[in-house]
């Protein structure tokens, strides 16, 4: 039987030549973290999430389809470009290992709409500054002391340059299943950006 609710989120998708960058940087660090407990996200589930979402009813689901129409369809397609490492909340003391991602104001300000409209359905504010990053690796509970200082100290000198640069051309409403080999995330719907047919 389908749940009534599912778990979702809006964001965007990456070049398959991104994705193949991120897995690279993904066998490195992974190679100098050996028997450090880090959960690394697949490549092909690497995304910018634009809002996370959680529980949405069905109905709820289909308000949100309609939000995103009215929202991204008057913004042009734009550019977005990868590169650089860093961790949340940071880098001796990492929880989130990520890739920074340079955006346009463009996207900026289709963030602020969703979030805004989001609000106005009784969706929870994010209250951090919209941080935009690709989430390579999540660090475990388990990890101890010592295994956060060496974190700290790899990504630290870990360099990563310039990894690409995409055109947008869409923004997507995803659902998001934990199974019990990781999430897997689905395209559920999608609105094209300005001047994208
Ligand atoms: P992140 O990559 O910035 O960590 C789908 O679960 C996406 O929603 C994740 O990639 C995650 O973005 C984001 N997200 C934000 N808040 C979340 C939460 N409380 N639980 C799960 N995912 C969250």
């Amino acid at each position: 039987m389908e749940p009534s609710v599912i778990r979702a989120f809006m964001g965007i998708d990456l070049s398959p030549e991104i994705q193949r960058c991120l897995e690279q940087v993904t066998i490195q660090l992974k190679n100098r973290l050996e028997g450090i407990p880090v959960r690394w996200v697949p490549a092909e589930n690497i995304h910018l999430t634009l809002k996370f979402l959680g529980d949405v009813s069905l109905v709820n689901l289909e308000m949100l389809k309609k939000l995103l129409k009215s929202v991204v369809p008057p913004h042009p397609s734009f550019e977005i470009s990868a590169g650089g490492l860093g961790a949340f909340p940071k880098v001796h003391h990492p929880r989130v290992i990520w890739i920074g991602l340079e955006v346009p104001t463009e996207l900026i300000a289709i963030q602020h709409s969703i979030e805004i409209e989001t609000a106005r359905l009784g969706y929870s504010r994010e209250e951090r500054p919209f941080s935009p990053h690709l989430t390579l690796g999540r660090v475990s509970r388990n990890a101890n002391q010592a295994d956060i200082h060496e974190l700290g100290e790899v990504l630290d000198t870990f360099k990563v340059g310039f990894l690409g640069a995409t055109r947008v051309r869409e923004i997507h409403l995803y659902r998001s299943d934990l199974k019990p080999g990781g999430a897997v995330y689905t395209r559920i719907y999608s609105v094209p950006l300005e001047g994208v047919s």
